[in-house]
């Protein structure tokens, strides 16, 4: 099958969220079981060319946008390891700058620089001769591909037999437009736009709203989370277009890169290790701790290490966090390693609980990569309590490295986490339901009782270790609804 994966996002290029983890390791797993995939994104002022063996090429493409043609550079370049190609479209009014979407509210033309990724997608797939089985758009930013498919290239002999199929990472971020900018740059008449259209949100317009209505199929990346978003408020709004679809929409579970993300063969930690030799957590453990600032005095101490790699946002829970966290801290029951960026009343908080609690609560800002790593290596727990969580990946990488995760049960925590039982010592980690600093104070109680506790804690940890969650399965869903979009466009 030709598939053409067009993201905002790419892992190693351009890197916000798992977003990026999901496009980067998809294509890969299908074209391993033999798919064609090429993958666009945008040439972003932060992509180190040099780095990434990234090139120019000879390619011109004229993108129609509104009434007028503006034209993009496509540059050349491959996902590492593979001969994956990967193409840039290089705009200097549009992507030369550093962020991918800007501080905040974002880039205040990023209706433009979306919409042009859009439409440059398909210029690019013609200016290749590469005609895809499938287009596959993710998030709001890529979304104007699946109204533009049907409505712009729907005679096209070169799109014949292009079917489109747009996945949704996150609703909490729909793309709401000037509707009279985004009809323009989108080339769609004025007139179509309506209350009520498919194009139409509360009187403005919703790129994600008009993916979800022009799809071929529609996805999202967990079972529970293709359900919160058609029946409860977690569809933002967007419920009712969602259940319009009924079958087209379809949640399948995200998966890791295992080439990325295994502790046997992570070249960022300080002992590689598997289920059957766990001591060597230990060592990464006390790797982590001396490598975050704690005192080799207090490192001897040992106290049970809960980490977080996470974008600090209302999504992830850290206002519950502030309403529970530092009674563990102040009473010497834990320490707390967070990686994160985001909001700056977020980041305040943490550095502040740092400063209070210098030898209990360590914290790294900005974005580190390897470090995220060596958290999830050398934490003995991994918290989660996020507000609500389409798939979430980190609560993944922490079973694979056999830490176990404490989450609140919602969207695809609670598709990838099940409450351990120690009366069968079966399942991996520790839930919660409400949104309740109390509901998370029990949970952090009733999985710290498993700290060391034999044979619990040998068991619970193994459990983890033994999940299934690599990108190979996710990928063949993938393929399988790529085929259902195709037979019903025939
Ligand atoms: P979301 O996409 O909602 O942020 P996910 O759990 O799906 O949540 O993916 C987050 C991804 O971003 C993971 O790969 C995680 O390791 C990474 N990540 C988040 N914050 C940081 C950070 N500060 N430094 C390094 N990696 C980070
Ligand atoms: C989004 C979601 C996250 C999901 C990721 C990749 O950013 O917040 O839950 O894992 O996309 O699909």
């Amino acid at each position: 099958m030709n598939i053409l994966l067009a993201a905002a996002e790419v892992t190693p290029f351009a890197k916000v969220g798992g977003l990026a983890d999901m496009t980067g390791a998809l294509p890969k797993a299908w074209a391993e079981e033999g798919h064609n995939v090429i993958v666009i994104l945008p040439l972003y002022g932060t992509i180190d060319v040099e780095k990434h063996g990234i090139v120019k090429t000879d390619m011109l493409v004229d993108v129609p946008f509104g009434s007028w043609t503006e034209c993009a550079e496509v540059w050349h370049g491959m996902l590492p390891g593979t001969s994956i190609p990967v193409y840039f479209l290089r705009s200097s009014d549009y992507y030369d700058r550093p962020g991918i979407y800007g501080y905040h509210e974002g880039f205040e033309d990023n209706d433009r620089r979306f919409i042009f990724l859009s439409r440059a997608v398909f210029e690019v797939a013609r200016a290749l001769d590469f005609r895809p089985d499938v287009i596959h758009a993710h998030d709001y930013h890529t979304a104007p591909c699946m109204p533009m498919l049907k409505v712009h290239y729907h005679h096209d002999e070169f799109f014949r037999h292009t079917t489109g199929v747009f996945t949704i990472h996150n609703m909490a971020y729909q793309g709401m437009y000037d509707p009279q900018r985004a009809m323009e740059f989108c080339g769609f008449p004025a007139k179509e736009f309506y209350t009520g259209s498919w194009y139409e949100q509360d009187g403005i317009f919703n790129a994600m709203k008009a993916g979800i209505l022009f799809a071929d199929k529609i996805t999202t990346v967990s079972p529970t989370y293709a359900q919160e978003i058609r029946w409860t408020p977690e569809g933002m709004g967007l419920q009712g277009a969602l259940q319009s679809r009924g079958g087209d929409v379809i949640g399948i579970l995200n998966g890791i890169d295992s080439s990325v993300w295994s502790p046997l063969h992570d070249e960022h930690i300080a002992a590689p290790y598997s289920a059957d030799t766990l001591k060597k957590k230990d060592i990464n453990k006390r790797a982590l701790l001396k490598e975050v600032g704690v005192s080799p005095a207090e490192i001897k101490r040992d106290l049970p290490v809960v980490g977080m790699v996470t974008r600090l946002t209302e999504q992830k829970g850290i206002s519950l966090l502030m309403s529970s966290i530092e009674a563990f801290v102040a009473a010497d029951r834990i320490r707390l390693v967070i990686l994160g960026s985001g909001e700056t009343k977020f980041e305040d908080y943490l550095l502040n609980l740092a400063y209070r609690y210098p030898h209990h609560v360590r914290v790294g800002t900005g974005y580190n990569e390897p470090l995220s790593h060596r958290i999830q290596a050398g934490s003995d727990y991994y918290l989660m309590p996020s507000r609500f969580e389409p798939c979430g990946l980190t609560q993944m990488f922490a079973l694979a490295y056999g830490t176990i995760p404490i989450v609140r049960s919602v969207g695809g925590l609670s598709d990838t986490v099940q409450e351990y039982d120690p009366i069968s010592f079966t399942n991996n980690g520790v839930r919660f339901h409400r949104y309740t600093g109390d509901a998370l104070t029990h949970a952090m109680d009733s999985a710290l009782r498993f700290y060391k506790k034999e044979p619990h804690w040998t068991h619970i940890r193994r459990n983890a270790m033994a999940c299934d969650n690599t990108i190979a399965a996710t990928a063949r869903r993938y393929v399988e609804v790529f085929g259902w979009a195709q037979e019903s466009q025939r």
